[in-house]
């Protein structure tokens, strides 16, 4: 019998990240070991609260820690225009039913890493500064990690700049530690989350499971569409950081191509942007598992089959 990954999810919840926690807790070849948060799409103390309130909301219960709240160079910039105030903008949510660690993001990976039978899988779902700052602190933990499965960065335009996808541009630093940690690394970018839409017929699909935390989702979302319509002018919002996740789950969600991948460091319009040598023309070593096509219909009946899972009353 396969034994379910051991994953921690490092995130900045964040609707998308939000899912990211629902999907994590319900799908069975998963072992979700702990959640750690970042600022991101919201400052720390906000994130942090929306990740217990997600758990609240689905009766999870699992170690969370917060982690940075500034990247490694400079100052935090929340993303307050796609996920509202709180960065959890649009549904009723409950208040936290347990407090969280008094570890810090870094101590508390390092604890769970260590004290697992297996090596475990991080999946990162925000900026990379946790990551980055775990693996400087505790490199002879690097051979328990099995892979990380980011969602950051793209191999086309960005989002936050022309060229840089938020989460990498949030804390480029960061990311250029990850990139040259030598270990298997898996990068969602938007690429590939942005055929991650929830359309209307998806959101009538989760409506259809008739709970309350289909109900909640159903909100959460439609807040998320309202803003990128108006942010971006996209029709349907792309769920980003669980595609990181679903790739973990079952491989065959994606297509992936290894290639090597650099974060722009310096330039003046590029600073943040994750160049993706997708033709080899660079001379570099691969680094990154990039993925490029996503299998839509199994993405989403794995996202639908964990509400399922997850709303039973
Ligand atoms: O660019 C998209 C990423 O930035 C997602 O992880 C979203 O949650 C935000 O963190
Ligand atoms: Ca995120």
């Amino acid at each position: 019998m396969t034994l379910p990954t051991p994953i921690i999810l490092d995130c900045d919840p964040g609707h998308d990240d939000a899912m990211a926690i629902l999907l994590a807790a319900a799908n069975p070849a998963v072992e979700l070991l702990g959640i750690t948060t970042v600022s991101g799409n919201g400052s720390l103390e906000k994130v942090t609260y929306n990740a217990l309130r997600m758990c609240a909301v689905a009766n999870i219960v699992v170690p969370i820690a917060k982690g940075a709240n500034d990247p490694l160079a400079g100052k935090a910039s929340a993303a307050p225009t796609i996920h509202g105030a709180t960065a959890l903008d649009g549904a009723e949510l409950p208040e936290p039913t347990f407090e969280i660690s008094q570890l810090s993001a870094v101590e508390l990976i390092a604890k769970l890493v260590s004290e697992c039978d297996r090596k475990v899988t991080l999946i990162p779902t925000g900026p990379l500064t946790n990551i980055a700052m775990f693996l400087q602190a505790h490199p002879e933990l690097h051979d328990r990690i099995e892979h990380i499965s980011f969602m950051g960065g793209s191999t086309e335009r960005g989002n936050w700049t022309p060229y840089a996808e938020f989460n990498i541009w949030a804390d480029p630093e960061a990311a250029d530690i990850v990139m040259r940690s030598g270990l298997p690394l898996i990068m969602s970018g938007l690429n590939i989350t942005h055929q991650a839409l929830a359309t209307p017929e998806i959101l009538d699909r989760i409506s259809a499971l008739d709970t309350k935390l289909a109900r909640t989702v159903v909100d959460l979302l439609q807040f998320f569409a309202t803003t990128y319509r108006e942010v971006f002018g996209m029709p349907d919002p792309p769920v980003h950081d669980p595609v990181a996740l679903a790739i973990v789950i079952d491989a065959s969600v994606a297509r992936l191509v290894s290639a090597p991948v650099a974060i722009e460091l310096h330039g003046e319009l590029t600073r943040g942007a994750t160049a993706v040598d997708l033709y080899g023309t660079t001379g570099q070593a691969a680094n990154v598992d990039v993925a490029m096509e996503l299998d839509v219909e199994k993405f989403w009946n794995m996202m639908i089959d964990a509400l399922k899972v997850l709303g039973k009353e």
